[in-house]
C-alpha cells in the first residue's frame, strides 16, 4: 500500500485492520500524535489528511492511501518551528506537552474549516459566508482537543496570535 506521510512516499505492508494512529506510531515511528483515549474522545491523535483534521485513532489506515498525511513532525521541528508551534512556546500553550501535537494539528484544520465557511455550534448565522475567530468560536471548534494540564488560556492566545481575529488569514508570524 502506498502512503504519503509528511511529504515522504512509502510502500507499506501491514494488517489492514491497523488504525492510522498505529501505522504512524508503530510502523513509521512518528510518535508526535499521541494515543490518549484510543476512542475518539480526547483529540491527542489528531493529524491532517489533505488538510482536514481527523482523529487518527478512529481511522483505518488503508482508507488514506495516496492522501497527504501530515503529523506534527511534518509541520516543523526544533530548528525551524511552525509559526503556531512558536506561538505555543511563547504563550505557554502547554505544560506536559502530551496534547500539544494534536492541538496544533487541530488548530490548523480548524482554520481551513473557517476558510471553507463551515459553521460551528455557536455560530449565530450558519448561512454566513465566513466566521470570525472569536474566543467562543475558537473554544467550541477546539473542544474536541482536551488538555489534562488545563493550558487552555495559553492555547487560545497562541492560536489568536498566529491567525488573528478572522482566523482565515495565513500565519502572520515568521517561523522562529
Ligand atoms: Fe484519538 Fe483520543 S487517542 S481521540
Ligand atoms: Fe499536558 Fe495538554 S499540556 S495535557
Amino acid at each position: 500500500m502506498h502512503f504519503v506521510i509528511n511529504g515522504c512516499e512509502a510502500e507499506l505492508d501491514f494488517d489492514p485492520r491497523t488504525s492510522l494512529l498505529d501505522l504512524l506510531r508503530e510502523h513509521r515511528h512518528l510518535f508526535g500524535a499521541k494515543k490518549g483515549c484510543d476512542q475518539g474522545a480526547c483529540g491527542a491523535c489528531t493529524v491532517l489528511v489533505d488538510g482536514t483534521r481527523i482523529n487518527s485513532c478512529l481511522a483505518l489506515a488503508v482508507q488514506y492511501q495516496d492522501c497527504a498525511i501530515t503529523t506534527i513532525e511534518g509541520l516543523g521541528g526544533p530548528d525551524k518551528l511552525h509559526p503556531l508551534q512558536a506561538a505555543f512556546v511563547e504563550h505557554d500553550g502547554f505544560q506536559c506537552g502530551y496534547c500539544t501535537p494534536g492541538q496544533i494539528c487541530s488548530a490548523l484544520g480548524m482554520v481551513e474549516e473557517l476558510k471553507r465557511g463551515v459553521p460551528s455550534y455557536v455560530s449565530a448565522d450558519v448561512s454566513a459566508a465566513g466566521f470570525e475567530l472569536t474566543d467562543d468560536e475558537l473554544r467550541e471548534r477546539m473542544s474536541g482537543n482536551l488538555c489534562r494540564c488545563g493550558a487552555y488560556n495559553g492555547i487560545v492566545d497562541a492560536i489568536h496570535d498566529t491567525f488573528g481575529a478572522d482566523g482565515a488569514e495565513p500565519a502572520r508570524r515568521e517561523a522562529a
